[in-house]
């Protein structure tokens, strides 16, 4: 499974990739404009930190303004992926970058039959969103579980199943259980994967009783 982060906080995106266990990263109109920053020297700074696929969106909703938006972030660095939204234009803009070669992350995906549509337009990942389906009492993991399914049956969709609005380490867990492809997670989630309190105790009680032995290792 891989690992993304999803922010468009530069420290952030550092401080992950110094795990060595960050994958990618997703950012979103609402992250970037948190930053103040320049949209465009933003993703050219992510993608100078991370190897991985780093999601860009556009910011239009027509096709042709999607699509001259979609190359020019492609023109950044070979690992932009293009973001775009599912609907009927999106869809459009998604096939025509992916015929180009380019990498499009379809998001806001919120239904097995708009997964469908994305993996039929070539996407190289769908953005199901669990934590918004879960606000407002719909399941969001039975989602990625009809997504994956549908995927499986055919050979010939290569889309990768990219589970996102994520709230909580169980997310991520249960995203793995059903064999989703990807992750994308907030910062803060993705630290809380680390921590369990019975790792913090051992870990104290093996250390004080090291000191005991009087020895080194170096
Ligand atoms: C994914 O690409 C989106 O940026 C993100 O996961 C949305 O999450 P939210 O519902 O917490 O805003």
């Amino acid at each position: 499974m891989k690992f993304f982060v999803d922010t468009a906080d530069i420290a952030e995106i550092r401080d992950l990739a110094d795990t060595g266990l960050l994958d990618g990263v997703t950012t979103n109109p609402s992250l970037v404009a948190k930053t103040g920053r320049s949209f465009l020297d933003l993703v050219a700074e992510i993608c100078d930190v991370v190897d991985g696929p780093v999601s860009a969106e556009v910011a239009s909703t027509d096709f042709e303004t999607m699509l001259a938006e979609g190359k020019k972030l492609a023109k950044i660095a070979d690992n932009v992926t293009v973001k775009v939204p599912l609907t009927p234009a999106g869809l459009k803009t998604c096939k025509a970058l992916s015929s180009e070669g380019t990498m499009v992350n379809v998001t806001l995906c919120f239904s097995p039959a708009q997964a469908i549509l994305a993996a039929k337009a070539g996407a190289s990942f769908v953005s199901p969103f669990v934590g918004r389906l879960d606000d407002i009492g719909q399941d969001g993991m039975g989602l990625i579980a009809d997504i994956v399914e549908i995927y499986s049956n055919y050979d010939y969709f290569k889309t990768e199943v990219l589970v996102a609005s994520i709230r909580n380490p169980i997310h991520i867990v249960d995203s793995a259980r059903l064999g989703a492809h990807v992750v994308t997670a907030p910062p803060s989630v993705l630290k809380q994967l680390f921590n369990h309190p019975l790792t913090d105790k051992g870990l104290a009680q093996f250390v004080a009783d090291w000191q005991k032995t009087g020895q080194s290792i170096l």
